[in-house]
């Protein structure tokens, strides 16, 4: 092989070694088993969006696209684990190496103290001082450790690009108590995998610090679930609440109570709000399941 050649497969090399680390990028191709034919969601918009394919220790755990512009998620989609609904509190709060730095390592890193903090870090995303002296807010998960199982995949959830604030009321009172109830639900009556997509609006409203504008705050915080394999002799108060159903709450201080809605319900309120297209689609062709596969099975 000529130099030439060496160089061209060196080249490819590296290329490969890029990709293959590579967990920000443009789509979420190389992570697609964590939504439901593997199809992201069609028609939520942001400025400066980045797929990220959540990575702890070198394991892929959930996607989030997150828009960096305003650093908030827009959504998490993650395969929901049927789980005791433990949450896991010693876990310390992690970020995104490749949003600082598309060189770095692709797996979520324990956010250094403030003395350390690489300004890229706090440029690209959240930081934990965002959120210290925001006294209205907690930090709420979009995809929660309570509908993960294993203590890798609940510590995975602990990103602050998973992450956002959330009214503590609100956080507290209402969308935990949702969030529990999803759990037995999908714990009782989901038969196969159920896909989760948790995701907000946001309209304008920042925390601030140093006179800056740093983190966007939801609005509406939403969420819907797809699980095509469900207890089809489930009681009738659940039953018409698969294969798929959804829910939206108000990040405010009163009036904030989670209604769960169907799904195109949950829809066309999106389809209301600002950065989202009319070709909205939560999971694609609104998880219905193909007949043939329920006659196969019977
Ligand atoms: C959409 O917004 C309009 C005007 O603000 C309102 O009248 C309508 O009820 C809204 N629709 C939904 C589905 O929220
Ligand atoms: C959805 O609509 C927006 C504009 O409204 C367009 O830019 C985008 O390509 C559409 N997406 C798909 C998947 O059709």
């Amino acid at each position: 092989m000529g130099p030439m050649g060496t160089w061209l497969l060196a080249l490819q090399l590296l290329g490969w070694v890029w990709v293959g680390r590579a967990t920000v990028s443009n789509s979420f191709k190389d992570c697609n088993q964590f939504l439901f034919m593997k199809t992201p969601p069609v028609g939520l918009r942001g400025k400066e969006l980045q797929w990220i394919c959540q990575h702890y220790n070198s394991q892929p755990y959930y996607v989030t696209l997150y828009d960096s512009s305003r650093r908030t998620p827009i959504y998490s989609a993650y395969t929901f684990k049927k789980s005791d609904g433990q949450e896991r509190m010693d876990t310390p709060w992690m970020y995104e190496p490749q949003l600082a730095s598309r060189d770095d390592s692709g797996n979520m890193r324990v956010l250094p103290p403030v003395e350390e903090m690489d300004p890229l870090i706090e440029a690209s995303q959240a930081v934990l001082q965002d959120f210290a002296d925001a006294i209205l807010y907690e930090r709420g998960a979009l995809n929660p450790d309570q509908h993960q199982s294993t203590s890798e995949q609940k510590a995975a959830t602990y990103t602050l690009t998973n992450n956002v604030p959330l009214v503590t009321a609100f956080l507290e009172e209402s969308w935990t108590a949702y969030v529990d109830t999803v759990r037995q639900r999908l714990n009782n009556f989901c038969r196969g995998k159920a896909y989760v997509v948790t995701g907000v609006v946001v309209t304008g409203t920042m925390i601030r610090r140093r006179n800056t504008d740093r983190l966007a705050v939801p609005k509406y915080l939403w969420s819907a679930y797809c699980c095509p394999r469900f207890d089809r002799n489930s009681p009738y108060e659940v039953r018409y609440m698969f294969p798929t159903y959804a829910a939206y709450g108000i990040n405010q201080e009163v009036g904030y109570s989670v209604q769960e809605v169907p799904l195109k319900t949950l829809e066309s309120i999106l389809k209301n709000q600002t950065d989202v297209d009319q070709n909205l689609s939560l999971f694609y062709k609104d998880c219905i399941v193909e007949n043939t596969v329920k006659k196969r099975k019977k």
